[in-house]
């Protein structure tokens, strides 16, 4: 038999740039919120057509995958509400795609905020940003910085970390990261957050820690379509999502205090939270109570 035949592929494919299309999908998502600047970033991005080109090769129409546009809402706001009543003034995101919450939140000039990505994605915003304000992304505002880093890679964190006022603590988040990644990706992922943090003082805050527990537990509420959803991603990411996700909360908090770190688990949605996108996505009230109590985020400090 030829030999190309017997070669597996690798359940985590090395060029992450292939991750990079996800942050399209989940811009489209956001279109049923009233989150800012969601509509024109998935005009501006053709994210429809990338969540097709995603979807197609699995049979999955895209409408049928609507539960995201919550729970996408639910996460974007969380961290918003995270970041604010941190109390903390500067904010590093990693794996920020187009979301363009930096924006959002540099309205407020005492907020100083760098967005990273990978270099595909974030010339692609850059122009974004540029379409939407009509000035060059990185002259916007003096407070909003958009650099390309790899959250692997030391240096480049370090070169959009020298954006950061060192005299005062930094708020690092990211969403929709790590579950594309292998184990040992999340713990050097992890290792270079604490570097960040030791560094600056400050807190990380992110949804991004599934369970592969809690997951068996959602599979069994979700549809057939969200099931084909996950194996769409996964063929077109080239990663096998979810196959290294800590086995439940127990084997994470140990992980974590292995690491020097310690976590507090935060429900996504309270009660304050406005869901927009719980009529515009026609979700039933039963998906949206699943999320609203399900949802989670961590607030990790080093110890
Ligand atoms: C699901 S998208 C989430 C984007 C954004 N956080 C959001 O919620 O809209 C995943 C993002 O991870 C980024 N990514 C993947 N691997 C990365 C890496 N090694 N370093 C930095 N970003 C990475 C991709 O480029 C993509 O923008």
């Amino acid at each position: 038999m030829n030999q190309r035949l017997n070669e597996e592929k690798p359940a985590f494919h090395p060029d992450h740039s292939r991750i990079s299309p996800t942050a399209k999908l989940v811009a489209w998502w956001r279109t049923f919120s009233d989150i800012p600047y969601a509509k024109q970033v998935s005009e501006l991005s053709d994210a429809y057509q990338a969540v097709r080109d995603m979807l197609d090769p699995m049979g999955v129409d895209p409408a049928q995958t609507l539960w995201g546009a919550p729970l996408l809402e639910i996460r974007y706001k969380s961290l918003m509400r995270e970041i604010k009543s941190s109390g903390y003034k500067q904010v590093l995101e990693l794996a920020s795609g187009i979301a363009l919450r930096g924006l959002a939140m540099t309205a407020d000039p005492a907020c100083a905020y760098v967005e990273t990505d990978l270099p595909g994605i974030t010339r692609e915003k850059l122009k974004i940003v540029e379409a939407i304000t009509g000035k060059a992304a990185n002259e916007v505002r003096p407070n909003l910085h958009f650099v390309e880093a790899n959250v692997l890679n030391m240096k480049e964190l370090d070169a959009a970390t020298a954006k950061l006022d060192p005299d005062k603590p930094v708020v690092i988040v990211h969403e929709g990261l790590l579950q594309y990644f292998s184990r040992a990706e999340k713990i050097q992922a992890t290792r270079n957050i604490k570097a960040i943090l030791r560094r600056f003082g400050g807190i990380w805050i992110t949804p991004d820690f599934d369970f592969r527990e809690t997951v068996a537990e959602w599979g069994k509420v979700g549809s057939d379509a969200a099931g084909k959803m996950l194996e769409a991603i996964a063929q077109a990411t080239g990663r096998a999502m979810l196959s290294e996700a800590f086995e439940n909360e127990k084997e994470f908090l140990a992980f974590l205090a292995s690491e020097g770190l310690e976590g507090e688990r935060v429900r996504q949605c309270d009660a304050d939270m406005k869901v927009s996108s719980e009529k515009t996505s026609g979700i039933t009230p039963d998906i949206m109570r699943t999320l609203a109590q399900g949802l989670h985020l961590w607030k990790i400090r080093a110890l």
